[in-house]
C-alpha cells in the first residue's frame, strides 16, 4: 500500500465517497450531503492507494474552541494497517491550537479512539434528528 493524502476537496468524488461510507460500513450518506458537510468543515483527510479512495475524515471547527471529528471510515481491504491513527493523527495536527476536540464513537469502536488519547466524557449530551433511532442504536441513554 503506497498512500497518498490529500486534504483538498478539488478532486473528490462524491459518489467514491458515499461508496466508501456505505462499504466500511458507516452508512448511507447522500454524495450531495457529502458535498456539503465536507465542504463545510474546516479540516479534511483523503487517503488514496494506487487512485482508489481507502480512507476519509472530516472536522468541523471553529478555530479557536472546539473541534468535532466525524465520518472516519478506512475501506475495509485496508483496515488494521494503521491508515485509522493516520486519519485521526492527521485531523488531531490540523485541529492542533483548539481547546477541546470532540468526537463521539460508533458502539464498538470506543477502543479505537481510547488507544488515540481520547477519553469519555461524563457529561456529553445531543439531541439527533432521528431521537428514537439513536436510543435503538446504542447512541444514547435515557433519563
Ligand atoms: C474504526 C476504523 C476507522 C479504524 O481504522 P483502522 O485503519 O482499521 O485502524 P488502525 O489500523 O489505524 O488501528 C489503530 C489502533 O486501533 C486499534 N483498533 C482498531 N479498531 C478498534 C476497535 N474497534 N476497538 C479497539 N481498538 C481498535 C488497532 O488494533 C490499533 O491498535 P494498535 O495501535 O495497538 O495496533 C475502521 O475500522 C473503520 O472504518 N470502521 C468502520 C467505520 C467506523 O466505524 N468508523 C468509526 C466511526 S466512530
Amino acid at each position: 500500500m503506497t498512500i497518498v493524502w490529500t486534504d483538498s476537496l478539488a478532486d473528490v468524488d462524491w459518489d467514491e465517497l458515499s461508496a466508501l461510507y456505505r462499504i466500511a460500513p458507516l452508512g448511507n450518506k447522500a454524495p450531495a450531503d457529502l458535498a456539503l458537510v465536507f465542504g463545510n468543515s474546516m479540516f479534511r483527510a483523503f487517503a488514496h492507494d494506487a487512485g482508489r479512495l481507502v480512507g476519509a475524515g472530516r472536522a468541523l471547527a471553529d478555530g479557536r474552541d472546539c473541534a468535532y471529528l466525524c465520518d472516519v471510515a478506512v475501506h475495509p481491504d485496508c483496515q488494521g494497517r494503521g491508515l485509522g491513527r493516520e486519519i485521526i493523527g492527521r485531523l488531531l495536527a490540523h485541529c492542533r491550537g483548539h481547546r477541546k476536540i470532540i468526537l463521539y464513537a460508533v458502539p464498538g469502536k470506543e477502543g479505537f479512539y481510547e488507544r488515540l488519547g481520547f477519553r469519555r466524557m461524563t457529561t456529553a449530551m445531543a439531541i439527533f434528528d432521528d431521537q428514537a433511532g439513536a436510543y435503538s442504536r446504542g447512541y444514547l441513554t435515557a433519563p
